[in-house]
């Protein structure tokens, strides 16, 4: 959480970082600050809020300088107000920093510097960092020393951008299991949280691993291990990903875009993989012991490829909250388990923890990401991307419905080599992904509906969303999504669970959103909605069957597909519904509040 920005070069500092930081806001909005230097003053400005409020309002964009860094914030440590916006300054106000993470050793680092009579100003970990360097320099030999002996004292997740007043040449970056990109320009050099920040300026990037630094001129950079000293050679990637792509194009917010994008990044996800996935299948086919771990909407996929891996390959992963598996699973990983992980940004704390787990005891890893470079990729033995295209808002879309693609592509392959589906319902279901991004822009097509319902159901204070099957993870999804971005409390469960206990929840005019492709258990689900219906719950459901038409106050006509596949489709209306709630209610759907997108902190 959080997102920094530096730049180094001939042009007006503050304009690269303002804007740099507009495509970073995803990543926390609590408040914004950006420090340049010019003629080896430093000029800080900051404050809570966001950066379309505050770019005007702090005069962000006069900032004299050429060398520059900026952050916009997800608070973890003291609350969002001006004093603990970043950047933060030692006492002498010649070194100033912005931080993305968490020092866990902050206190004890606090208690020790205030000893020593250093005066604090905030209440965050990371102005600590600034003390710290200070202390050092005051024996070190020159700034980059006394950097590497602060570093080398932290405990915790740390991306820092660092400007020093003492050194006009450079800026100085950090990380460690926070993520940080540099972007290489011609006689200007860029780092950055993610690659957006600078996309518009450069599409040459080079991934900065953990326990490394960088000292930034404008001609290059020179990467170093903080805790040897010894320098790392990087290599240079080209990112594919373009400016238009991440920009809002006419959409009111990134995630109604993203929403509509959808039949394009299936299609992306599709013929991104064709080519691979069988050798990835193969490579993966003796493992018997499988987990699936990851988080949040990347963990509904886990549960749908579950499923997947059920039905056609007759494996039974154990799927898993990476932030559960983390501490559960040591002992019980070897040379012959496999574990997938599931990752949009491939920067989750927690599942990168569990991948670094699995590695550690000799298992197989393989990733599944969206972001190209990101942390889940390089650490991994295999990857698959999604291919989704930078997804920017906070709640994720496309992104799940490639991840569901890859799953289902995956399952299919899987059971073709090991010959545990018969061949003509692969090639049925191979076919019908195929036509799946058409399916999509068909279901895409409720959205007028979808609206008005959204209307109708705007102050309900609970809905219930249930499922049967592989469409328990649509139901989780939905309610997800609604909870994220219209703060309207939902329970997505199973529908079999009904019974057992949340149908004491369920009274006069409660909406309960029953997601009921035909498949193995389309009569079971009839009865749940039945049940539902006789507590007078207010029934919206989503299916292919006419039935459904006779027992729903609402029916969302869904195209046909067969029910393993139905999770990429059905999710859609779900999406959309969430996204309208939000919108009426005021909300912002592409920043919702409390949350960020990137959880790279535990
Ligand atoms: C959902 O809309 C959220 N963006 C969140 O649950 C997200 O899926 C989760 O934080 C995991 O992120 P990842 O896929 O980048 O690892």
């Amino acid at each position: 959480m959080c997102g920094i920005i530096g730049y180094i070069g001939d042009r007006k500092a503050c304009d690269v970082i303002v804007s740099g930081l507009k495509r970073l806001e995803y990543r926390g909005y609590d408040s914004v600050g950006v420090v340049t230097e010019n003629g080896g003053t430093l000029h800080i400005r900051k404050g809570a809020g966001k950066i379309g409020e505050l770019e005007k309002k702090l005069g962000l964009s006069e900032l004299p300088g050429t060398r520059g860094i900026g952050h916009t914030r997800w608070a973890t440590h003291g609350i969002p107000d001006d004093t603990n916006a970043h950047p933060h300054t030692d006492c002498t106000g010649r070194i100033a920093l912005v931080h993305n993470g968490i020092i866990e050793n902050y206190l004890e680092l606090k208690e020790e510097l205030l000893k020593r009579g250093h005066i604090f100003k905030s209440d965050t970990d990371t102005e600590v960092i600034a003390h710290l360097i200070e202390e050092e320099l005051k024996t070190a030999a020159n700034f980059e020393e006394a950097l590497r002996r602060a570093l080398n004292r932290l405990k915790g997740s740390f991306a820092l951008g660092i400007i020093y007043s003492g050194d006009g040449e450079h800026l100085y970056f950090v990380r460690n299991e926070s993520p940080l990109v540099l972007g290489i320009g011609k006689g200007e050099m860029f780092a950055a949280s993610d690659v957006p920040a600078f996309l518009p300026y450069t599409n040459r990037a080079v991934f900065i691993d953990d326990g490394e630094y960088v000292i930034l001129s404008k001609e290059g950079y020179i990467v170093k291990d903080f805790r040897t000293g010894e320098v790392r050679e990087k290599d240079v990637h080209t990112i594919e990903w373009s400016l238009k792509m991440a920009e809002k194009q006419g959409y009111p917010h990134f995630m109604l875009k993203e929403i509509h994008e959808q039949p394009k990044a299936v299609k992306e996800a599709i013929y991104g993989n064709a080519e691979g996935i069988a050798d990835i299948a193969e490579e993966i086919a003796g493992y018997d012991k499988i987990f699936i771990v990851a988080m949040g909407t990347s963990y509904h996929a886990a549960i749908a490829g579950k499923y997947l891996f059920q039905r056609l390959a007759r494996k039974v992963p154990v799927v898993e909250e990476a932030s559960e598996f983390r501490y559960e699973a040591e002992g019980l990983l070897d040379e012959n388990t496999l574990v997938i992980a599931i990752t949009q940004s491939g920067e989750t704390a927690d599942t990168l923890a569990a991948i670094k787990l699995a590695k550690r005891n000799g298992a197989k890893t393989l990733s599944i990401v969206n972001v190209v470079g990101s942390m889940a990729t390089r650490i991994s033995d295999l990857v698959l991307y999604t291919h989704a295209g930078p997804e920017i808002g906070v709640a994720a879309t496309k992104t799940y419905t490639t991840q569901l693609t890859v799953l289902a592509m995956l399952a299919i392959a899987l059971a073709r080599h090991l010959g545990t589906a018969d061949e003509q319902l692969l090639n049925a279901l191979e076919k019908r992904l195929y036509e799946l991004p058409d399916l999509i822009a068909e279901a895409l097509k409720h959205e007028e509906n979808l609206k008005e319902l959204a209307e109708a159901l705007r102050d309900r204070k609970d809905f219930f969303y249930i499922g049967r099957g592989i469409s328990v993870a649509t139901a989780l999804e939905g309610a997800l999504k609604l909870k994220e971005i219209s703060y309207i409390h939902a329970e997505g469960l199973s529908a079999g669970e009904l019974k057992h206990g949340p149908l004491a929840l369920i009274e006069d005019s409660v909406p309960v959103v029953a997601v009921a492709p035909s498949g193995r258990t389309f009569d079971k689900i009839v009865s749940n909605i039945e049940e539902a219906k006789a507590r007078k719950g207010f029934i919206i459901s989503l299916g292919d069957n006419d039935e459904l038409m006779k027992i729903s106050d609402v029916f969302i006509r869904m195209p046909e597909v067969d029910e393993l596949l139905s999770p990429i489709l059905y999710v859609v209306p779900l999406q959309l519904l969430a996204y309208h709630l939000a919108v009426l209610r005021g909300n912002d759907p592409d920043k919702p509040r409390n949350l960020a997108k990137s959880v790279t902190v535990e």
